[in-house]
């Protein structure tokens, strides 16, 4: 079976289907998310939470991300493979196309950043070079202390303003896909309606593209820690297959997220 591309992903947006997706990091995981049709697998940073166990993503390391993307890339045949770039991978132009090719050699499809306008230059010289980019905004967890915090983003109208401005420039730059993270509904679907690559949310409103999670909040297995905007699949039916069936369908026909997992 051909592996889905960026193409047949923004196709997904032009012809009104969403699209589903879900972080992995192991072979096995990756496998069974694939056989039951998720379109793009992301090697998540987030991994420095989940597997590592620390408090944010900070200390996550290229190297990680690398080994994690081999493995998933093993499992998968249809999914589109997404990696994450980590803290400081990507401060300048030139260390971003070393790591970017890492990744991209290590089995990902795309590559994930985080932040805005100051990447604009990065996300060109990646997009000439070969490399496909998704862009992340809203609540970028690399970010937290200067946040202040895992809060909700774009809550004042200037904030939201200036994250639509944002998003325009990261496409206009050569992004071909967006996630928007913890964000009021409203804003996600202004994100949305602005912007013609596909806009993936979490915890961003039903109104987006897509649907993210991580793959340890929808199975209810992140040590003490369920966010409002994550749904625990796995307590519905107890098996992780069904868990995975029941997410694609709640965000194939908008049924997730709900206005209990949105904020306002
Ligand atoms: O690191 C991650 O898993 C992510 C998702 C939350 C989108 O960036």
């Amino acid at each position: 079976m051909k592996a889905k591309s960026i193409a047949d992903i923004q196709a997904k947006k032009a012809n009104d289907e969403k699209i589903s997706a879900l972080t992995a990091y192991d072979a096995s995981f990756a496998q069974l998310f694939d056989q039951e049709g998720i379109d793009i697998i992301l090697i998540g940073d987030s991994l420095g939470m989940v597997l590592q166990g620390q408090p944010d993503t900070l200390g996550v390391s290229i190297d990680d991300i690398s080994y994690h993307t081999r493995s998933v890339r093993r499992g998968v045949t249809q999914a589109m493979v997404v990696a994450d770039m980590p803290f400081m991978s990507y401060a300048t132009p030139e260390q971003t196309y070393q790591n970017a090719a890492k990744l991209m050699a290590n089995g990902a499809s795309m590559v994930k950043l985080e932040g805005g306008d100051w990447l604009t230059e990065t996300i060109a010289g990646l997009k000439v070079r070969g490399v496909p980019v998704c862009g992340h905004l809203g609540l970028t967890p690399q970010s937290v202390h200067v946040l202040g915090g895992f809060k909700v983003q774009g809550r004042q109208a200037a904030q939201a303003d200036e994250l639509v401005e944002s998003a325009i420039a990261l496409e206009q730059a050569g992004a071909q896909m967006l996630v928007l993270e913890c964000v009021p509904v409203a804003l996600g679907k202004r994100v949305a309606d602005a912007l013609t690559i596909p806009v993936i949310g979490i915890g961003a409103g039903v109104h987006c593209d897509g649907q993210i999670l991580v793959m340890h909040d929808m199975l209810g297995v992140s040590a003490n820690y369920m966010p409002k905007f994550s749904k625990n699949y796995l307590a519905d039916c107890g098996d992780v297959r069904q868990a995975v069936r029941n997410f694609i369908d709640e965000v194939t026909h908008q049924t997730f997220p709900g206005e209990q997992h949105s904020f306002n």
